[in-house]
């Protein structure tokens, strides 16, 4: 497979991958620093989360014969006025790695390139869940914004949440 455009477009992708772990560090530093221990551990299993998915990509790329290259990465946002917009900036951030794995797959379609579509289709059905993840926190933070009870809840589920890669 040689197709340029494709290409840079998964190592474009691979770059997003490591700056969305990036970000994630930057809102479980944030949430640590505000004494929100179990949504500093969400992001921070995130940001490991999210290097898994480089890795993949990385180990694509690299099997394919491409030359990866890092890119530089932006300082991330390192303050938030409240846990819900630090969550809502999460799920846009995700709709967005869904846009652009989309336009992966629209070009992989076009190519065609029937490898880097198998690649693509794991990612989206993986985005399904990130999205409905970050819905469904959102919603219950929605819910729970005025009881302190609540909100320790939510922060203690988040405690527990362990990423591994066969999960
Ligand atoms: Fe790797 Fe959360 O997308």
């Amino acid at each position: 497979m040689n197709n340029k455009k494709l290409l840079d477009l998964l190592n474009k992708q691979y770059n997003f991958e490591i700056e969305s772990a990036y970000i994630y560090k930057a809102m479980s530093l944030w949430a640590a620093k505000e004494n929100w221990s179990g949504v500093a551990n969400f992001f921070h299993q995130q940001a490991l989360e999210e290097m898994f998915h480089a890795s993949k990509l990385e180990n694509y790329l690299l099997d394919i014969g491409y030359c990866v290259k890092l890119t530089k990465i932006s300082e991330p946002k390192a303050e938030y006025s409240s846990l819900l917009e630090v969550f809502k900036d999460a799920f846009d951030h995700e709709k967005q790695v869904t846009a652009n794995f989309v336009e992966i797959m629209k070009e992989a379609k076009e190519v065609p390139d029937y490898k880097t579509e198998i690649q693509a289709q794991w990612f989206l059905t993986e985005q399904v869940e990130e999205e409905a993840t970050f819905d469904d926190l959102i919603a219950t933070l929605e819910r729970i914004s005025d009881s302190p009870a609540g909100l320790f809840q939510f922060d203690a589920e988040l405690a527990q949440r362990k990423f591994s890669p066969e999960a």
